[in-house]
């Protein structure tokens, strides 16, 4: 009701569609943009039925080209090269099936193929100017959420840490969810991708109440607010009932359901609202260990929310109710934390290799990224942060 009172605020693609099955759609809803179709596919996929069966769809009455390059977490040096081939294509549209990585992959492209800018010179928000081209994103995570949200998220040789290009024109304009293309996923994939999903659902809850000051300069991503914060809360209580159970059976299709559901959810109400603390401080401890995007803010989460324990007593009621424990810190951040350990994720900073000398450094560069640390529940400092991240390499939450 506060938030509802207060501020409501989503931005979309102009279609969404969730069915088991729905990848059937997929040459259609492009060939809808034109007839040259650029496909973007993780590797994985290469050999599929379907992707077979979406090339020969789209022959009938167009034409494509297949991309498989596909490096996770999106080395931008790379991406220049891919551009130049695509360019020669000439494509109406832009259809990707993979995780965050092959779809990140698209939103640049889909900025590159129609201008000649430097990626460098798109970090941060609003810097894209039109045109772009239509995305239409098929995701085979769950998940990033990346086929609904205005960001792609990529790694620069020249930068410690990841950068994010963010801007409402790069949302694809048609997400397609099939919970059956998660089915292959890996255990260590569906935990990371999915624990990921569960934190931009918590944290868009958590973030710092969205105001408007100034109209027409909208941030790219506002702060909590009474629309996103409805979908955070049905995304909490899916994956929290169903993540563990996709992790221990990939062929689960209700769990894998579940996640796909949870997943895009979450990514409708980050995409708004973003992310904070967990992902501010994920960067830094990504860049140093080289572990994946979700296991950093999926460990990071539980101390998160215990260093803003008195700032959340209301969303604690909430955030319970979706877990099904009592509404208090306790049960909640307790929660989490044995989901964590159910899942597999490492216990603390220090299993994952991070040195304790190190912290500081990391608390710097996790305040230096302004739009995540400043959208927490409350003011980021450097104490806070050390705060954070001092329990977290100890593994061992402070009362
Ligand atoms: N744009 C956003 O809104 C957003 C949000 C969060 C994270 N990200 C970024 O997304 C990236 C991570 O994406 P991700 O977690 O989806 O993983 P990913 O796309 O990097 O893929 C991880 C691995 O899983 C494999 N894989 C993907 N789908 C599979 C399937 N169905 N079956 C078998 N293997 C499969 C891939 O080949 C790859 O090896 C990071 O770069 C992260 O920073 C973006
Ligand atoms: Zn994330």
């Amino acid at each position: 009701m506060r938030d509802h009172a207060a501020l409501g605020m989503l931005r979309l693609p102009t279609e969404i569609l969730f069915e088991i099955g729905a990848v059937r759609h997929a040459p259609s809803t492009a060939l809808r943009f034109g007839s040259r179709v650029l496909i973007i596919t993780d590797p994985v996929f290469s050999d599929a039925d379907w992707l077979a069966g979406c090339r020969a769809e789209i022959a009938a009455s167009g034409v494509s080209e297949l991309i498989t390059e596909v490096t996770p977490e999106l080395p931008i040096d790379g991406v220049g090269r891919i551009a130049e081939r695509a360019r020669q294509f000439g494509p109406d549209v832009i259809m990707v099936f993979g995780g965050g990585s092959a779809i990140d992959l698209a939103k640049v492209l889909s900025i590159l193929l129609l201008q000649d800018v430097e990626p460098a010179s798109l970090y941060g928000e609003h810097r894209v100017r039109p045109p772009t081209l239509p995305v239409v994103a098929v995701p085979t995570t769950a998940g990033t959420g990346s086929e609904v949200t205005p960001v792609a998220v990529v790694s620069d040789p020249d930068r410690e840490l990841k950068v994010g290009i963010s801007s409402p024109l790069i949302i694809p304009r048609v997400a397609l969810v099939d919970p059956q293309l998660g089915v292959g996923a890996p255990p260590a994939v569906t935990a990371h991708a999915g624990i990921d999903a569960l934190v931009h659902a918590i944290e868009a809850y958590t973030a710092r109440q969205a105001t408007i000051d100034q109209p027409g300069q909208v941030p790219v991503f506002v702060g909590r607010n009474g629309l996103g914060s409805l979908l955070a809360l049905q995304a909490v209580e899916v994956i929290i009932r169903s993540l563990a159970g996709a992790v221990h059976d990939g062929a689960d299709l209700r769990a894998r359901a579940d996640m796909a559901w949870g997943s895009l959810l979450a990514g409708m109400a980050f995409g708004t609202a973003g992310t904070h603390w967990s992902h501010a401080l994920q960067y830094p401890v990504g860049a140093a260990t080289h572990t994946p995007h979700g296991l950093g803010t999926g460990l990071l989460l539980p101390y998160v929310l215990n260093a803003c324990r008195h700032q959340l007593t209301e969303e604690f009621r909430s955030l319970g109710q979706a877990m099904g424990v009592t509404g208090d810190g306790d049960a909640v951040i307790g929660r989490l934390a044995a989901l964590g350990a159910e899942i597999g994720l490492p216990q603390s900073l220090a299993a994952i290799g991070v040195a304790e000398a190190d912290l500081e450094r990391f608390a710097d560069l996790g305040l230096g990224v302004g739009r995540l640390a400043g959208n927490g529940p409350q003011p980021a400092t450097k104490e806070r942060f050390l705060a954070v991240l001092s329990d977290a390499w100890r593994g061992s939450l402070r009362p």
